[in-house]
């Protein structure tokens, strides 16, 4: 039998029409079920946070070894693992089925063209903000999964797609 086995490194994110993702420190849109969809996607794995977004969440995910980035060599935080370089990290976790990357910005440019997996929320609306997810190039990736909720009274129109890495 021959069962192909191969680790993943997956990025998570939800996107407005111009890739951006963040608004001074948070998330600029409230997205009913999307927490619950991230929840279900993570759970049980390593994620993978700058140290940013691991202050703006403020919190400790459970279910989930929370792994956050830094370049301050002393900071500590209780229940978390912390890395001050992204190649050991990734090193580190080399045995892990499926390590998942959960922003923001400056890690998702990091981690972007090693992914092999993507799971994207494309939020069909324009936001203001500062932080964005960097430029994709589509013809690198498949879409395996898509998933198109319309608008209603209190839900802006959203897609939950998943690719998948070409011709790794
Ligand atoms: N829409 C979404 O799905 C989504 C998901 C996550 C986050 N966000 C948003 O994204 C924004 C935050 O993104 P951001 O880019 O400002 O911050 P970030 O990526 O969360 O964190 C940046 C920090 O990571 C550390 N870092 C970066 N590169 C590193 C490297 N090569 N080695 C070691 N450490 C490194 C640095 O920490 P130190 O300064 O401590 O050295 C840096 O300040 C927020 O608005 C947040 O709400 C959106």
């Amino acid at each position: 039998m021959n069962i192909k086995h191969r680790k993943l490194l997956s990025l998570v994110v939800a996107m407005d029409k111009n890739n951006l993702i963040g608004n001074k420190n948070t998330i600029p849109w409230k997205i009913p079920g999307e927490l619950k969809r991230f929840r279900e996607i993570t759970m049980g794995n390593p994620i993978i946070m700058g140290r940013k977004t691991h202050e703006s969440i403020g919190r400790i995910l459970d279910g989930r070894e929370n792994v956050v980035l830094t370049r301050n060599n002393s900071y500590k935080k209780l229940g978390v693992s912390i890395y001050n370089d992204f190649s050991l990290l990734l090193d580190n976790y080399r045995d892990t089925n499926e390590l998942f990357v959960i922003g923001g910005s400056e890690i998702y440019k990091l981690a972007l063209p090693l992914a092999n997996k993507l799971y994207i929320t494309h939020i069909h609306k324009e936001y203001t903000g500062d932080a964005w997810f960097p430029n994709i190039d589509f013809s690198d990736w498949n879409v395996i999964e898509k998933e198109d909720i319309g608008e209603s009274r209190h839900i802006v129109s959203h897609s939950f797609t998943i690719y998948e890495r070409i011709n790794e």
